[in-house]
């Protein structure tokens, strides 16, 4: 699922390039004729139609197949109640298709350590603190309840949120390049958005060792100080990290600004908890060719604009 974005389509370009051939890929689109869906023909790999938001249509994009990759889509919605509906419907796919290794790719309920009376984060939508993980850990009981052999695969922060997602260093009113983070000097994990999908491949040919398992990847722990001095070293112009309070982060008021506020605090208030489910070392174990966040910046270096 997600073959044209960026967790999916790394996998779909992981098996491809897979030098052991092991497997075949079903790219699936919601639109077989876009250019990114050709794109994918062209490379090598089969893509056909479906939408997570038809039962039906997945069952025939999952029929045959030995494994599934299972993503949603929440910044393109910012449904939580969608996002678990999505996620009911893959896995309800996936055990009707008999589906042998299903991943499902998800994030912390962070409920579980910030309930819904503890204040130090307002509750958003009714029943979240941060809908965006809150929605997926709740729906990781969909593939379990069915008795599917799933791996609940927790990912991370994606750097190529420097590029995409609008939170690169930007010049302040001082003139200086800055990373603003609510994340005090906690340490943030992230990886490359590609390197996920090649953690899955690895999850994937593993076999039977990780079914049944929840794993956590990451390619790196870094504070944003440290990020920081990481655009520095690479880019050639100094970065500064502006370390806000939450409170003010939530307050930005762009789409989805409270639930990333309160996803920053969830991260430097549990830093312990969370850097520990994140491991490094099991996903270069999964992946040999793991970046860095240096080796990362130095590859997209063109692509990230210090404006
Ligand atoms: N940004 C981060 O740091 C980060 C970190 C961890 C987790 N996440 C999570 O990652 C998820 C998004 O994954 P991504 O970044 O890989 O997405 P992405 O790059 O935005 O790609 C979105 C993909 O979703 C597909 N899609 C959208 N709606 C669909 C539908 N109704 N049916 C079928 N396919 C649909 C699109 O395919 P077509 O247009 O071809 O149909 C597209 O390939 C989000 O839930 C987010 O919370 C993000």
């Amino acid at each position: 699922m997600g073959a044209t974005g960026a967790q999916g389509g790394g996998l779909v370009r992981a098996i491809l390039n897979d030098p052991d051939h092991e497997f075949n890929v079903r790219a699936v689109t919601r639109d077989v004729s876009a250019d990114k869906a050709k794109e994918l023909a062209r490379l090598g790999a089969e893509v056909v139609a479906a939408n997570v938001d038809d039962l039906e249509s997945l069952k025939k994009a999952f029929q045959g197949a030995y494994g599934a990759f299972c993503v949603t889509f929440f910044w393109d919605h910012f449904s939580p109640e969608k996002e678990k509906k999505q996620a009911k419907a893959m896995a309800e796919a996936s055990k009707y298709t008999g589906i042998k290794h299903v991943i499902w790719s998800t994030l912390d309920d962070t409920r579980k350590l910030v309930p819904l009376t503890d204040d130090r984060m307002p509750t958003l939508m009714g029943e979240y603190k941060v809908p965006h993980f809150d929605a997926k850990g709740e729906a990781n009981h969909f593939f379990t309840d069915l008795g599917l052999p799933v791996t609940l695969l927790n990912t991370v922060f994606y750097w190529d949120n420097f590029i995409y997602f609008g939170l690169g260093p930007k010049k302040g009113p001082d003139g200086k390049l800055a990373i603003t983070m609510p994340m005090g000097d906690k340490k943030l994990p992230g990886i490359a958005a590609a390197d996920i999908g090649k953690c899955a491949l690895g999850v994937f040919k593993a076999g039977q060792k990780y079914i049944g398992k929840t794993l956590g990847i990451a390619g790196e722990h870094l504070t944003i100080k440290q990020m920081a001095e990481g655009f520095a070293r690479v880019m050639g112009k100094e970065v500064v990290y502006n370390d806000i309070p939450p409170e003010v982060y939530r307050s930005f008021g762009f789409p989805g600004a409270e639930d990333m506020g309160n996803m920053f605090q969830f991260k430097r208030d549990f830093e312990k908890e969370y850097c520990k489910s994140r491991d490094v070392e099991l996903s270069r174990a999964l992946n040999p060719s793991l970046l860095t966040f240096d080796k990362w910046l130095n590859q997209n270096k063109e692509r990230i604009s210090l404006e």
